[in-house]
Order: structure tokens, then C-alpha cells, then sequence
């Protein structure tokens, strides 16, 4: 969600339609008033919108805009709603809040993003790189391509090979020490984001050259004596705020009161539990290393970017996660099967 100065109360999901017009009405005359929080005020009375529109369900909802809205024209509507829908892919370094975009800039960011029809998983990769809307797959080793495919604005975003010897398609995971820093140096220059062994994180941050401006503990429950992981965050700052978890004591009358002012939660610790991808979880492939996708999704909530780009992607859980969240994103690997299961994965999931 984006946050402002003066951000847009974001309500309950339970007000009733009486006080959803009433707010609309009212996030609809500050988006024109204030020219300066538009884009905030729209997508507030976006998502508004939204939910009157599903309260009221098919046939009803036009009149009813009429009737209760009747400042509020259809266009608007849509174009609020569209806003809403897409509202992440409207953060970034350079756009840190929606409100520093004109309405009409932001619309030009949300075409771009679903300008690309997704190609079938059957047809071959052109060139070695096939694309699913603002999602790209780039077939090839990462230290050939990044330095093409990189761009200002760009954060890397990556569960890096932990070289311990895993087996991989075609990628030998046991590399000689300078070979493996070599790789990590070209790979993983800040602003970056690493999933690691913690004892590893040590080795990439001198590698790389940098402290890690913060961390979290991404724990599992697992059957070995290790049952956690270092998400490292290089370079830029992660903003937790943006991810929200419930409160752990609801009933204390403070969090009480919080949660009456609108507030969804409080903001995420710094040790998330996310169990791995087991045999057993719908997500598995055939991937042997690979992240969940809730590690990723989590990761881009709190990391505005214009873009992210994985140099190790293997079977694409960066990938569905920024296409979920309507975000950008480059993945790289250098197996071509892999490349074919990041590709099904993302051409399974709705457009
Ligand atoms: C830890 S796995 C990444 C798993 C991934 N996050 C996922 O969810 O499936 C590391 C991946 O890096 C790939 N890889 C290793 N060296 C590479 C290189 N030089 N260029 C591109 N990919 C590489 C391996 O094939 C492997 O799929």
C-alpha cells in the first residue's frame, strides 16, 4: 500500500454502503483539490470504489454511483479503480510516494505494464528471452548479461547458489573460492536484496563490499539442525511499515484503538517463518533450491523498486511474486528447463 504525508485513511472492509459513498464523494473532491496528493487521494477512492462495487454486485453498481456519487463520473470510477488495482507498481526509488505522479503519469505506468500479451509456455524463447506482460525471462549466465540488461532504478533481488553442491541443471554449485566471489561480485552489486546462509552473508558482504544496511531471519521448520536464513538488504532500506501482520494481543485496549482508527496491522518483525517449499506445497517444481513465493512477495513489500531483477532465478519465484504484485521484473538463468518452469509458472497465473 502506499503511504504519504497525509496518506488516505485506507477503511474497514465492513462499512456499509451509506459511508462508503460518503468517503468516496470525499476522496473524490481532494484528489481534485490537491494536486499534489492526486494520485494517494484516487487510489483511496479507487479502492473504495472497488469494494461498493462488490458489495452491490453485477447490474446495480452504475446507477447506484449515480445516485450516491453523483460527482464521481463513470470514467473516474474507472480510472480510480484501475489506479487501485495497480497501486504497487506505482512505487518506486524514484517515485518513493504515488503522490509525486500526475494521474495522468501514473495510467502511462500502469500501460506499460500490461501492454505485452503473455506469450503460450509452447513457444520457444526468441533470442533466449520470452516475456509475460512486465515480466521478462532472460536464458543465459547472468555475468554475460546483467551488465546489458541492468538499468538506473534496477534492485537485484536474488536467493544467490549458496555453493555447497547442489545438484543444478548444467550449473556446478562446488565453483573454486575466487570463482564463486567472481560470480557473486558480478551478480549482486547494491542496491541489492540476498537471501543466504547466514554464515555465507558474511562472505557476500565482503565480497560485495558493503555492510548490510538491515536484516531479517527468514526461519522454517525443517528436519536438519539448520531452520533459518539471512535476508540481507544492501544499499537500500527497507520500509516495513508497508507490511503489515496481525497484532499479537487484539483484545489490549490500545491495539483495540488502533484498529478502530484503520490500522491493518502492525509492522512486520524482523524474523519472518515461512516454511520451505516441500513435495507437498502446491508451488513445488522440480527446482531443487527453490524460494517460496511468499519469501519474494514479502521482500518486494517492503523493497520499492522501478524493477527487480534475479540474476539466479531458477524455477521464477521472483518472478510470480512481482506478478502478483503488478511490479516489473527481469529473471536470469542459466538452465533452459528452468526457464521453461519459470515460464509455465507465469503463464498460470491469471494476466
Ligand atoms: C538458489 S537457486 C535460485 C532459486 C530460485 N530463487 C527459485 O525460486 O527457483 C540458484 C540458481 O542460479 C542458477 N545459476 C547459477 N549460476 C548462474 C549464472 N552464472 N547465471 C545464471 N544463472 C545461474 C542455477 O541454475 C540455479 O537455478
Amino acid at each position: 500500500m502506499i503511504r504519504g504525508d497525509g496518506p488516505a485513511r485506507i477503511p474497514p472492509p465492513h462499512l456499509v454502503l451509506a459511508d462508503l459513498a460518503a468517503d468516496i464523494e470525499r476522496e473524490h473532491r481532494l484528489a481534485i483539490a490537491s494536486a499534489c496528493d492526486a494520485v494517494a487521494h484516487a487510489i483511496a477512492a479507487g479502492r473504495l470504489l472497488l469494494q461498493a462495487k462488490r458489495q452491490i454486485g453485477h447490474g446495480g453498481w452504475l446507477p447506484w454511483l449515480a445516485a450516491k456519487c453523483p460527482s464521481v463520473s463513470i470514467r473516474s470510477a474507472q480510472v480510480y479503480m484501475r489506479l487501485a488495482e495497480c497501486a504497487p507498481s506505482l512505487t518506486g526509488p524514484n517515485t518513493q510516494r504515488a503522490a509525486y505522479f500526475s494521474l495522468r503519469a501514473a495510467l502511462r505506468v500502469i500501460a506499460q505494464h500490461r501492454s505485452a500479451p503473455a506469450l503460450s509456455t509452447q513457444e520457444p524463447f526468441l533470442n533466449g528471452h520470452a516475456r509475460h506482460g512486465a515480466i521478462h525471462i532472460h536464458h543465459g549466465d547472468c555475468r554475460a548479461l546483467l551488465p546489458k540488461l541492468r538499468r538506473d532504478g534496477d534492485i537485484i533481488v536474488s536467493d544467490v547458489p549458496y555453493n555447497v553442491g547442489i545438484s543444478y541443471d548444467g550449473y556446478n554449485d562446488c565453483l573454486p573460492s575466487d570463482e564463486y566471489a567472481g560470480l557473486i561480485r558480478a551478480a549482486c552489486q547494491p542496491p541489492c536484496v540476498i537471501i543466504s546462509y547466514p554464515e555465507l552473508m558474511f562472505r557476500i558482504a565482503m565480497i560485495i563490499g558493503m555492510e548490510p544496511s538491515r536484516a531479517v531471519a527468514w526461519v522454517y521448520h525443517a528436519n536438519t539442525p539448520r531452520q533459518w536464513r539471512l535476508i540481507c538488504w544492501f544499499g537500500v532500506e527497507p520500509d516495513f511499515a508497508r507490511l503489515r501482520q496481525p497484532y499479537r494481543n487484539p483484545t489490549d485496549a490500545r491495539v483495540q484503538e488502533l484498529i478502530a482508527n484503520g490500522s491493518e496491522g502492525a509492522a512486520s518483525y524482523d524474523w519472518w517463518l515461512i516454511e520451505q517449499t516441500k513435495n507437498v506445497s502446491a508451488e513445488k517444481t522440480c527446482h531443487l533450491a527453490q524460494t517460496p513465493v511468499e519469501v519474494m512477495r514479502r521482500i518486494l513489500m517492503v523493497t520499492p523498486a522501478l524493477r527487480y531483477v534475479d540474476p539466479f532465478c531458477g524455477s521464477g519465484s521472483l518472478l510470480v511474486a512481482a506478478k502478483e504484485l503488478c511490479r516489473a521484473a527481469i529473471g536470469i538463468e542459466q538452465s533452459s528447463a528452468y526457464c521453461q518452469i519459470a515460464r509455465q509458472r507465469l503463464s498460470a497465473m491469471p494476466a
